[in-house]
């Protein structure tokens, strides 16, 4: 197993950071996958927002919808992006289906290069949806090929997410479908969103399918429209946190770090807490990474100020 610490950025749709241990980890491909109508566009307008928090540079494109229709659907929810800046639609950049295979195959990576030497810091990059592109090289291992050099270029560039539709009628599901097999395999992440229409809490699901290079939560989680952030993921049913090895080692000789500094302090209650961290980390085998998230909260500055007061 590796021992590189990933830099992860949020993904602007709560509760999805919890379930990928995190958030999604920098410069990798991110697929959400779902048939028609499940909220993918809103996924993808939820993580080109928190880009826009965050000060980073983005990349929307459209294959579908023209930017104007695409910032009304997000500020249906409550997503404004209008907000942020003057140019609102200047960010969503609608490629016609006509000029998919030139943009693909020459502006794109020409436009990644260009980004590359402006030493860009960070840029989320949305492809929404990948299907048109997908119709323009119906075999599969001319997909694999031109895709591979796409994501070539764009994961060098930024964090990119694509929507990839589900051909299936509502309430059927195949994620191993032709038509989503190769993006599917060649994303380093993928999320499965449905809409079963079953009402109820489980009526619209999203399941983390697959995630390179970092655990994650395994289960079906209720997902939800809701004003203001736009999609919610329920994880309350979540217990704990992910136990990754690596992570949790890495955490461990930090706080380690912390608890020697803090049995040197000259406030014996400071001391006595270190006492307590220390024990509570070597007990860490057995619950796992529980008894480190309580030594990062005891240990906390703000924490032991109150311990001053
Ligand atoms: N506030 C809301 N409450 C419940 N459902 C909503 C709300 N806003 C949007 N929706 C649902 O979300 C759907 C559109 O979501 P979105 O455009 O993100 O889906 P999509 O997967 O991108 O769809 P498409 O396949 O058309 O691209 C609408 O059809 C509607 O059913
Ligand atoms: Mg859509």
């Amino acid at each position: 197993m590796s021992m590189i610490n990933h830099e992860r950025i949020s993904s602007g749709i709560e509760g999805l950071d919890v379930l990928m241990n995190g958030g999604i980890i920098k410069n990798t491909i991110n697929s959400i996958v779902g048939s028609s109508g499940t909220g993918k566009t809103t996924f993808a307008l939820a993580y080109l927002y928190q880009g826009l928090l965050e000060g980073d540079h983005t990349l929307y494109l459209s294959f579908e919808e023209t930017p104007s229709k695409l910032i009304g659907e997000a500020e249906s929810l409550g997503i404004n992006i209008r907000n942020m800046t003057n140019d609102a639609e200047d960010l969503i950049h609608l490629v016609e289906s006509e000029k998919i295979v030139e943009f693909m195959t020459n502006i794109l990576p020409a436009l990644a290069q260009k980004l590359k030497h402006r030493n860009v810091k960070h840029t989320r990059i949305i492809l929404d949806p990948l299907t048109p592109i997908l119709w323009e090289f119906p075999s599969e291992k001319e997909q694999r090929k031109v895709l591979t050099k796409i994501y070539h270029h764009l994961s060098s560039l930024g964090t990119v997410l694509q929507t990839v539709e589900e051909p299936n009628a509502f309430g059927q599901t195949d994620i191993g479908a032709k038509e989503t097999r190769v993006p599917i395999y060649l994303s380093d992440s993928v999320i499965h969103i449905q809409n079963l229409g079953l009402g109820g809490k489980y009526s619209r699901t999203c399941k983390i399918i697959k995630s390179r290079k970092t655990p994650h939560h395994e289960g079906i989680y209720p997902l939800n429209f809701v004003n203001g952030p736009g999609l919610v993921i329920d994880t309350s049913s979540v217990q704990g946190a992910i136990i990754d090895p690596v992570v949790n080692d890495i955490r461990y000789q930090e706080l380690m770090k912390r608890v020697k500094e803090l049995s040197k302090d000259k406030d014996p209650k400071k001391r006595v807490i270190a006492q307590i961290a220390k024990n509570l980390l070597g007990e860490r085998e057995r619950d796992g990474s529980q008894n480190i998230e309580f030594v990062e909260v005891l240990t906390n500055k703000q924490v032991l100020q109150e311990v001053k007061k």
